[in-house]
């Protein structure tokens, strides 16, 4: 098979770790027997502040005809930093309608999660976050601002047909896992919206009985994910608090460094887009400092949505196998390079084959 990856690296740290991340993925590739052809595109906030939009409308069109789309990440201190979302990231998930934002968390092996006595069985769980609507929709406004009696709405969008997608995709990723699904919400305070995201998911719940389905406030949630992390399996919730959890979720695996996620369209009818968890860093960019797994691990996700489910298994291990070696950079407090971390995994590909 061969399938045709748009590429988009982005600001900062993007320059390195997706280069990096698509040699690891060439190497993969060569393994299991398909190919990936790839072209490169500049998006991003540089471009911006150079050519004045970050991408073109007629672009994006050209964008659709990809299988998927391998992107790093995009912000830089100099460009206003509500841009980067509405121009870029946040028009490619909704144009392409990737509704689930899909963001596992798991420990790697040898890294120390900063919870204290927690190993790789406690940590291993998906965020499944809806990524079309909810509270970032962007429809609001500002009303006098400058005046004593200045007010600003921005409203939350949750729509019956919105959560029932998501929630599909959701129920059917945790019969895959170990069968349970908890809804973290905030329906006691949200009572329009979220009540009506609780209501959608509890009747797809009937759809899926063989999944044991809960339901958690994000308070609460948020708690457990730092004292009992082993509780959670498959999490739905939305836009705004899984952007959040994930962070938290980034957190417990020892560094935001390590998160990788997938915004997903599951009826394929648009190239899906991987990216990992973080920002450009543009603070420590230029170094070889960044840490690439993130981005490999979203390289990990594309595979699998791609189809290549053996060799998406393969190199989630061969990271397992990178970690356990001890070596680490500087966001685990370790001193390595980017290119150091690159060449354990080209070394354990190599091994393998
Ligand atoms: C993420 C990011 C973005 C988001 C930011 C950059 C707007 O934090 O992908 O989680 O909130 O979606
Ligand atoms: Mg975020």
């Amino acid at each position: 098979m061969k399938y045709r990856i748009a590429v988009v690296p982005g600001d900062g740290i993007g320059h390195e770790i997706v280069p990096v991340g698509m040699r690891i993925l060439g190497a993969i590739s060569q393994q299991f027997d398909f190919a990936l052809e790839t072209e490169s595109f500049e998006w991003g906030a540089g471009h911006y502040a150079k050519h004045g939009h970050f991408i073109p409308e007629d672009r994006v069109a050209e964008m659709a005809t990809f299988d998927a789309i391998y992107f790093g990440a995009v912000g830089l201190p100099e460009v206003d930093d509500t841009l980067p979302f509405k121009l870029f990231t946040n028009l490619v998930r909704t144009r392409f309608q990737q509704y689930v934002n899909l963001r596992p968390v798991r420990l790697f092996a040898g890294i120390d999660s900063p919870l204290r006595n927690k190993t790789q069985k406690d940590i291993d769980f998906v965020i499944v976050r809806e990524n079309n609507e909810g509270e970032f929709v962007q429809s609001g406004r500002q009303l006098y601002p400058d005046r004593p009696e200045g007010l600003a709405i921005d409203t939350n969008i949750v729509t019956r047909a919105g959560v029932e997608r998501v929630a599909r995709y959701a129920f059917a990723l945790a019969q895959t896992r170990r069968g349970h699904l908890t809804n973290v919400t905030k329906s006691n305070t949200m009572i329009y919206t979220l009540s009506l995201w609780d209501r959608v998911i509890a009747e797809i719940a009937e759809e899926f009985p063989d999944v044991n389905y809960r339901k958690m406030y994000v308070d609460a949630a948020s708690a457990n994910f730092v004292l009992h992390p082993e509780y959670f399996d498959v999490i739905l919730t939305t836009n705004m608090i899984g952007d959040i959890l994930s962070d938290l979720g980034g957190a417990i695996m020892g560094s935001l460094g390590l998160g990788g996620s997938g915004n997903i369209n599951p009826e394929r009818a648009f190239p899906s887009m991987f990216e990992p968890i973080h920002g450009s860093a543009p603070d420590i960019a230029g170094q070889n400092s960044a840490n690439p797994i993130g981005q490999i691990w979203s390289g990990v996700l594309m595979l699998d949505h791609l189809g290549e489910k053996r060799a998406a298994e393969h190199l989630l291990a061969i990271a397992d196998r990178v970690t356990a070696r001890g070596v680490r950079t500087a966001d685990l407090g370790g001193t390595a390079k980017t290119s150091d971390i690159e060449q354990l995994f080209l070394q354990e590909i190599a091994k393998a084959s």
